[in-house]
């Protein structure tokens, strides 16, 4: 649209203010869970709840498999704020809602952004159940014109024009697969490029072979414009994808991407995808 709605840094700042006077804990990491995935904040000890409906100006989540709140708690004695259940750009909010809670952790003094998300592989030496530590990404929504960043630039987050080349911080993956290896799930530990589009249809058989051409190696409906807003904002980025399902990109496949399929591999992997992010964030 010509004129998307916009925050104001007050506005992100009222919401900061409200979290930091309803909570004594001031994380240094947030954490974005993706589909399904939710049940790591339920390990946060010395939890503070917020449901996102109770958080002034914090849109609410649609989607079944998204709880709709904010965790703040210590995970292997960290201080972390979880958002169990995020917000899609497919449910109807504009990329500003969606991204609207990383600048609010901004404020809140986080330094690193940890996202995961469900994803469909498009890499033939990937399974599915694979994690990805996501490298680079490809944002397809961005080439049509819809990023966070469009419009007046508030210099108090970030610069006009900042610098993607670097999103994916390298000592956070060196560290992420050290991680693996120490938990003996290296095996299925995978490194690449994910795409996303805008969703909520998956890809015909087509536009995986137009994906794979580009460069991606999965394909998901979230992260980018989180992983954006907070590179503007400075914020460290970790990003992990589990691969949920392959892609069909055989005309002689009878296989059919479809949401149960997503949530079961998640439902499988969930157990070392949890202990992988927690033991992780003890090394950050
Ligand atoms: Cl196959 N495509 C997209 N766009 N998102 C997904 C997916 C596929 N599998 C899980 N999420």
């Amino acid at each position: 649209s010509s004129s998307p709605r916009r925050y104001t840094h007050e506005e992100y700042k009222e919401t900061a203010d409200w979290l930091l006077a309803h909570t004594e804990q001031r994380p240094k990491v947030a954490i974005i869970c993706g589909s399904g995935l939710g049940s790591l904040a339920d390990l946060l000890e010395d939890k503070t709840v917020f449901p996102y409906k109770d958080i002034p100006r914090f849109p609410t989540s649609t989607v079944p498999g998204h709880a709709g709140q904010l965790v703040f708690g210590k995970l292997q004695g960290r201080e972390c704020v979880c958002m169990q259940g995020r917000f899609h750009f497919y449910e109807g909010y504009d990329i500003q809602t969606v991204t609207f809670p990383v600048r609010v952790f901004f404020l809140l003094g986080v330094e690193t952004l940890i996202v995961t998300n469900a994803a469909g592989g498009l890499n033939d030496a990937y399974n599915e159940g694979d994690i990805m530590l996501i490298k680079d990404h490809i944002n397809l929504p961005g080439f049509a014109g819809q990023n966070p960043l469009c419009g007046q630039n508030d210099e108090r987050f970030g610069v006009r024009f900042p610098c993607m080349s670097d999103a994916y911080d390298r000592e956070l993956r060196a560290l992420a697969r050290q991680t693996a290896e120490e938990q003996g799930c290296g095996g299925f530990l995978q490194e690449g490029v994910y795409c996303m589009v805008a969703g909520p249809s998956y890809e015909t058989i087509a536009e995986c072979r137009l994906l794979r051409t580009l460069g991606a190696d999965t394909v998901g409906m979230s992260t980018v414009p989180e992983v954006l807003v907070a590179r503007h904002c400075g914020l460290r980025v970790l990003g992990l994808s589990l691969i949920t399902n392959m892609t069909v990109t055989d005309y002689d496949s009878n296989q059919k991407a479809n949401h149960e399929e997503v949530l079961q591999t998640t439902r499988n992997r969930t157990q070392d995808l949890e202990r992988f992010v927690s033991n992780l964030i003890a090394k950050i």
